[in-house]
Protein backbone atom coordinates (compact mmCIF):
# COMPACT_ATOMS: atom_id res chain seq x y z
CA UNK A 1 0.00 0.00 0.00
CA UNK A 2 2.21 2.63 1.32
CA UNK A 3 5.96 0.88 1.64
CA UNK A 4 8.49 4.17 0.98
CA UNK A 5 10.73 5.04 3.11
CA UNK A 6 10.57 8.40 2.66
CA UNK A 7 8.22 11.33 1.34
CA UNK A 8 10.25 13.76 -1.21
CA UNK A 9 7.44 14.18 -3.75
CA UNK A 10 4.70 13.09 -5.74
CA UNK A 11 6.87 12.48 -8.55
CA UNK A 12 7.61 8.62 -7.72
CA UNK A 13 3.93 8.06 -6.15
CA UNK A 14 1.34 5.60 -7.70
CA UNK A 15 -1.89 6.53 -7.70
CA UNK A 16 -2.71 3.91 -5.44
CA UNK A 17 -0.29 4.86 -2.83
CA UNK A 18 -1.69 8.65 -3.42
CA UNK A 19 -5.53 6.99 -2.70
CA UNK A 20 -4.04 5.20 0.06
CA UNK A 21 -2.75 8.21 1.92
CA UNK A 22 -5.53 10.50 1.07
CA UNK A 23 -8.11 8.01 2.81
CA UNK A 24 -5.86 7.61 5.74
CA UNK A 25 -6.15 11.17 6.04
CA UNK A 26 -9.72 11.65 5.63
CA UNK A 27 -9.96 9.27 8.66
CA UNK A 28 -7.74 11.73 10.63
CA UNK A 29 -9.87 14.58 9.74
CA UNK A 30 -13.33 12.78 10.01
CA UNK A 31 -11.89 12.31 13.69
CA UNK A 32 -10.64 15.99 14.40
CA UNK A 33 -14.21 17.03 13.19
CA UNK A 34 -16.01 14.33 15.53
CA UNK A 35 -13.74 15.31 18.37
CA UNK A 36 -12.23 11.91 18.93
CA UNK A 37 -8.75 11.22 20.12
CA UNK A 38 -6.77 9.60 17.24
CA UNK A 39 -4.71 6.39 18.54
CA UNK A 40 -0.97 7.54 19.57
CA UNK A 41 0.94 6.11 16.56
CA UNK A 42 3.86 8.06 16.78
CA UNK A 43 3.97 7.40 20.40
CA UNK A 44 7.78 6.61 21.81
CA UNK A 45 9.13 8.36 18.28
CA UNK A 46 10.93 11.23 17.84
CA UNK A 47 10.14 14.16 15.26
CA UNK A 48 12.46 16.54 14.03
CA UNK A 49 11.78 20.17 12.11
CA UNK A 50 14.38 21.75 10.29
CA UNK A 51 12.90 24.68 8.30
CA UNK A 52 15.68 26.38 6.02
CA UNK A 53 13.35 28.53 4.89
CA UNK A 54 10.13 30.68 6.62
CA UNK A 55 6.73 29.13 7.56
CA UNK A 56 4.13 29.50 9.14
CA UNK A 57 1.25 27.26 8.22
CA UNK A 58 3.48 24.15 7.31
CA UNK A 59 5.75 23.87 10.51
CA UNK A 60 2.46 24.89 12.53
CA UNK A 61 0.96 21.98 11.19
CA UNK A 62 3.29 18.87 10.81
CA UNK A 63 3.75 20.54 14.59
CA UNK A 64 0.36 20.30 15.64
CA UNK A 65 0.29 16.78 13.28
CA UNK A 66 3.00 15.02 15.21
CA UNK A 67 1.86 16.37 18.63
CA UNK A 68 -1.91 14.94 17.81
CA UNK A 69 -0.14 11.11 17.33
CA UNK A 70 1.92 11.15 20.12
CA UNK A 71 5.50 11.77 19.03
CA UNK A 72 8.09 13.70 20.39
CA UNK A 73 8.41 16.94 18.26
CA UNK A 74 11.36 19.51 18.83
CA UNK A 75 11.74 22.16 16.29
CA UNK A 76 14.98 23.59 15.20
CA UNK A 77 15.35 27.09 14.34
CA UNK A 78 16.95 27.39 11.30
CA UNK A 79 18.32 30.80 10.23
CA UNK A 80 18.68 31.84 6.79
CA UNK A 81 22.46 33.14 7.92
CA UNK A 82 23.67 29.84 8.66
CA UNK A 83 22.22 28.21 5.24
CA UNK A 84 23.85 25.48 3.93
CA UNK A 85 25.75 25.26 0.87
CA UNK A 86 26.00 21.04 -0.06
CA UNK A 87 28.39 20.13 3.20
CA UNK A 88 27.01 22.24 5.81
CA UNK A 89 23.59 20.77 4.98
CA UNK A 90 24.91 17.15 5.36
CA UNK A 91 27.16 17.82 7.99
CA UNK A 92 23.96 18.96 10.19
CA UNK A 93 22.18 15.86 9.20
CA UNK A 94 24.63 13.98 9.94
CA UNK A 95 24.76 15.26 13.39
CA UNK A 96 21.21 14.84 13.92
CA UNK A 97 21.05 11.85 12.91
CA UNK A 98 23.21 10.53 15.02
CA UNK A 99 20.63 11.76 17.97
CA UNK A 100 18.56 9.20 16.11
CA UNK A 101 15.56 10.66 15.27
CA UNK A 102 12.17 8.44 13.62
CA UNK A 103 11.09 11.42 11.48
CA UNK A 104 12.88 15.02 9.79
CA UNK A 105 10.70 16.93 8.26
CA UNK A 106 12.97 19.19 6.16
CA UNK A 107 11.88 22.78 4.24
CA UNK A 108 15.12 23.96 2.37
CA UNK A 109 15.35 26.84 -0.32
CA UNK A 110 17.74 24.48 -2.96
CA UNK A 111 15.60 22.02 -5.16
CA UNK A 112 17.24 18.70 -4.54
CA UNK A 113 18.88 19.72 -0.78
CA UNK A 114 15.81 17.37 0.66
CA UNK A 115 16.33 14.34 -1.21
CA UNK A 116 20.49 14.91 -0.83
CA UNK A 117 20.00 14.76 2.89
CA UNK A 118 17.18 11.45 2.53
CA UNK A 119 20.14 9.54 1.45
CA UNK A 120 22.57 10.49 4.66
CA UNK A 121 20.14 9.71 6.97
CA UNK A 122 18.53 6.13 8.76
CA UNK A 123 15.39 7.59 9.68
CA UNK A 124 12.06 8.89 7.43
CA UNK A 125 12.44 11.79 5.67
CA UNK A 126 9.48 14.02 4.77
CA UNK A 127 9.94 17.01 2.14
CA UNK A 128 8.37 19.99 3.29
CA UNK A 129 9.54 22.06 0.41
CA UNK A 130 12.47 22.30 -1.56
CA UNK A 131 12.57 25.48 -3.53
CA UNK A 132 10.85 25.13 -6.72
CA UNK A 133 11.13 21.45 -7.35
CA UNK A 134 8.18 19.64 -4.71
CA UNK A 135 6.11 20.02 -1.61
CA UNK A 136 4.36 16.75 -1.73
CA UNK A 137 1.77 17.36 1.51
CA UNK A 138 0.84 20.44 -0.19
CA UNK A 139 -0.44 18.70 -2.84
CA UNK A 140 -1.79 16.03 -1.34
CA UNK A 141 -3.97 18.28 1.15
CA UNK A 142 -5.05 19.88 -1.93
CA UNK A 143 -6.10 16.78 -3.38
CA UNK A 144 -7.95 15.95 -0.10
CA UNK A 145 -9.74 19.43 -0.09
CA UNK A 146 -10.75 18.48 -3.92
CA UNK A 147 -11.96 15.30 -3.56
CA UNK A 148 -14.13 16.41 -0.10
CA UNK A 149 -15.21 19.03 -1.84
CA UNK A 150 -16.30 17.54 -5.29
CA UNK A 151 -16.57 14.06 -4.27
CA UNK A 152 -13.77 12.33 -6.69
CA UNK A 153 -10.07 13.26 -7.44
CA UNK A 154 -10.19 12.33 -11.54
CA UNK A 155 -12.10 14.17 -15.11
CA UNK A 156 -11.89 17.24 -12.97
CA UNK A 157 -10.90 20.65 -15.00
CA UNK A 158 -8.28 22.43 -12.53
CA UNK A 159 -6.76 26.07 -13.45
CA UNK A 160 -3.41 26.74 -11.73
CA UNK A 161 -3.06 30.22 -11.77
CA UNK A 162 -0.36 33.21 -11.49
CA UNK A 163 3.74 32.64 -10.46
CA UNK A 164 3.76 29.19 -11.92
CA UNK A 165 7.76 29.46 -12.82
CA UNK A 166 8.82 29.66 -9.06
CA UNK A 167 6.25 27.41 -7.42
CA UNK A 168 7.07 23.46 -6.11
CA UNK A 169 3.46 23.79 -5.35
CA UNK A 170 2.29 24.27 -9.11
CA UNK A 171 4.58 21.45 -9.79
CA UNK A 172 3.56 18.89 -7.06
CA UNK A 173 -0.08 19.74 -8.23
CA UNK A 174 0.85 19.12 -11.68
CA UNK A 175 2.14 16.20 -11.15
CA UNK A 176 -0.09 14.68 -8.81
CA UNK A 177 -3.66 16.04 -10.44
CA UNK A 178 -2.28 14.07 -13.76
CA UNK A 179 -1.91 10.93 -12.50
CA UNK A 180 -5.13 11.16 -11.06
CA UNK A 181 -6.24 11.55 -14.58
CA UNK A 182 -7.99 14.95 -14.32
CA UNK A 183 -7.77 18.07 -17.00
CA UNK A 184 -5.05 20.77 -15.46
CA UNK A 185 -4.44 24.23 -17.58
CA UNK A 186 -1.75 26.71 -16.82
CA UNK A 187 -2.73 30.28 -16.52
CA UNK A 188 -0.47 33.05 -16.14
CA UNK A 189 1.71 36.01 -18.22
CA UNK A 190 4.78 34.23 -20.20
CA UNK A 191 7.45 35.46 -17.71
CA UNK A 192 5.77 33.19 -14.65
CA UNK A 193 5.50 30.46 -16.96
CA UNK A 194 8.42 27.57 -16.40
CA UNK A 195 10.76 27.25 -19.70
CA UNK A 196 10.35 23.69 -19.62
CA UNK A 197 5.90 23.90 -19.96
CA UNK A 198 6.12 22.84 -23.36
CA UNK A 199 6.86 19.50 -22.21
CA UNK A 200 4.24 19.31 -19.49
CA UNK A 201 1.71 18.02 -21.84
CA UNK A 202 -0.75 20.72 -20.35
CA UNK A 203 -2.73 23.31 -21.52
CA UNK A 204 -1.06 26.99 -20.71
CA UNK A 205 -2.62 30.44 -21.74
CA UNK A 206 -2.32 33.80 -20.30
CA UNK A 207 -5.70 34.55 -20.66
CA UNK A 208 -8.14 34.37 -17.25
CA UNK A 209 -11.18 33.87 -19.09
CA UNK A 210 -10.10 31.19 -21.30
CA UNK A 211 -8.20 29.30 -18.49
CA UNK A 212 -10.85 29.41 -16.32
CA UNK A 213 -13.71 28.24 -18.53
CA UNK A 214 -16.03 25.55 -17.23
CA UNK A 215 -13.04 25.11 -14.92
CA UNK A 216 -14.02 22.92 -11.00
CA UNK A 217 -11.09 24.17 -9.70
CA UNK A 218 -9.52 27.42 -9.41
CA UNK A 219 -6.45 27.49 -7.42
CA UNK A 220 -4.60 30.58 -7.71
CA UNK A 221 -0.76 30.91 -6.22
CA UNK A 222 1.17 34.09 -4.66
CA UNK A 223 3.84 35.57 -6.32
CA UNK A 224 6.80 34.60 -4.73
CA UNK A 225 9.22 37.31 -5.04
CA UNK A 226 11.86 35.69 -2.71
CA UNK A 227 12.71 34.06 -5.71
CA UNK A 228 12.59 36.30 -8.33
CA UNK A 229 15.63 37.99 -9.55
CA UNK A 230 14.27 41.04 -11.28
CA UNK A 231 11.10 42.02 -12.32
CA UNK A 232 8.50 39.92 -14.04
CA UNK A 233 5.55 41.84 -14.01
CA UNK A 234 5.16 45.65 -14.58
CA UNK A 235 3.54 46.50 -10.99
CA UNK A 236 1.09 44.42 -9.16
CA UNK A 237 -1.60 46.71 -10.04
CA UNK A 238 -1.70 45.55 -13.51
CA UNK A 239 -1.11 42.19 -12.34
CA UNK A 240 -4.16 42.71 -10.68
CA UNK A 241 -6.12 43.45 -13.52
CA UNK A 242 -5.52 41.29 -15.65
CA UNK A 243 -4.78 37.66 -13.38
CA UNK A 244 -6.03 38.46 -9.68
CA UNK A 245 -8.81 36.49 -9.24
CA UNK A 246 -12.30 38.39 -8.43
CA UNK A 247 -16.11 37.57 -8.96
CA UNK A 248 -16.12 38.65 -12.45
CA UNK A 249 -13.30 36.53 -13.77
CA UNK A 250 -14.39 33.56 -11.76
CA UNK A 251 -17.93 33.30 -13.53
CA UNK A 252 -15.73 32.04 -16.21
CA UNK A 253 -15.54 28.97 -14.12
CA UNK A 254 -18.30 26.18 -12.92
CA UNK A 255 -21.07 28.14 -11.03
CA UNK A 256 -19.88 25.54 -8.40
CA UNK A 257 -16.37 25.68 -8.78
CA UNK A 258 -14.14 26.01 -6.02
CA UNK A 259 -11.57 28.77 -5.06
CA UNK A 260 -8.18 27.62 -3.26
CA UNK A 261 -4.78 29.42 -2.37
CA UNK A 262 -1.98 27.66 -0.17
CA UNK A 263 -1.38 30.54 1.45
CA UNK A 264 0.42 33.19 2.08
CA UNK A 265 -1.66 35.47 0.44
CA UNK A 266 -1.55 38.91 -1.03
CA UNK A 267 -4.93 39.95 -0.86
CA UNK A 268 -5.66 42.58 -4.16
CA UNK A 269 -2.72 41.24 -5.69
CA UNK A 270 -3.53 37.16 -6.84
CA UNK A 271 -7.00 37.50 -4.69
CA UNK A 272 -9.60 39.45 -4.15
CA UNK A 273 -10.05 39.51 -0.43
CA UNK A 274 -13.78 39.30 -0.07
CA UNK A 275 -13.55 36.10 -2.74
CA UNK A 276 -11.20 34.92 -0.11
CA UNK A 277 -13.49 34.78 2.74
CA UNK A 278 -16.59 33.77 0.59
CA UNK A 279 -17.23 30.48 2.47
CA UNK A 280 -19.45 29.52 -0.59
CA UNK A 281 -16.50 29.79 -2.73
CA UNK A 282 -13.41 29.50 -1.07
CA UNK A 283 -11.82 26.42 0.57
CA UNK A 284 -8.73 27.98 1.74
CA UNK A 285 -9.31 27.34 5.52
CA UNK A 286 -10.37 23.48 4.85
CA UNK A 287 -6.89 23.49 2.63
CA UNK A 288 -5.16 24.50 6.10
CA UNK A 289 -7.35 21.76 8.19
CA UNK A 290 -6.76 19.21 5.74
CA UNK A 291 -3.04 19.78 5.51
CA UNK A 292 -2.82 18.72 9.65
CA UNK A 293 -4.48 15.16 8.72
CA UNK A 294 -2.37 14.64 5.97
CA UNK A 295 0.54 15.16 7.73
CA UNK A 296 -0.88 13.02 10.25
CA UNK A 297 -1.35 10.20 7.79
CA UNK A 298 1.86 10.81 6.04
CA UNK A 299 3.72 10.30 9.23
CA UNK A 300 1.89 7.66 10.50
CA UNK A 301 2.38 5.72 7.09
CA UNK A 302 6.03 6.31 7.36
CA UNK A 303 7.21 5.98 10.66
CA UNK A 304 3.99 4.53 12.50
CA UNK A 305 3.45 1.73 10.67
CA UNK A 306 6.71 0.77 10.34
CA UNK A 307 7.27 0.84 14.32
CA UNK A 308 4.42 -1.07 14.79
CA UNK A 309 5.80 -3.71 12.51
CA UNK A 310 9.18 -4.18 14.53
C1 LIG B 1 3.76 27.51 -0.18
C2 LIG B 1 5.24 27.19 -0.14
O1 LIG B 1 5.91 27.45 0.84
O2 LIG B 1 5.68 26.66 -1.15
N1 LIG B 1 3.20 27.80 1.05
C3 LIG B 1 2.83 26.78 1.88
O3 LIG B 1 3.53 25.83 2.08
N2 LIG B 1 1.61 26.89 2.42
C4 LIG B 1 3.42 28.52 -1.19
C5 LIG B 1 4.00 29.89 -1.06
O4 LIG B 1 4.92 30.14 -0.29
O5 LIG B 1 3.52 30.77 -1.80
Amino acid sequence: MFARPHLLGIEPLHPTEITALLDRAQHYAEGARAGTRPEPVLAGLTQVNMFFENSTRTQASFEIAGKRLGADVMSMAMQASSLAKGETLIDTALTLNAMRPDLLVVRHPHAGAVDLLAQKVTCAVLNAGDGRHEHPTQALLDALTIRRAKGRLHRLTVAICGDIAHSRVARSNLILLGKMENRVRLVGPPTLMPPEVAALGVEVTDDMAAGLKDADVVMMLRLQKERMDGAFIPSEREYYHRFGLDAAKLAHAKPDAIVMHPGPMNRGVEIDGTLADDINRSVIQEQVEMGVAVRMAAMDLLAGARARAR
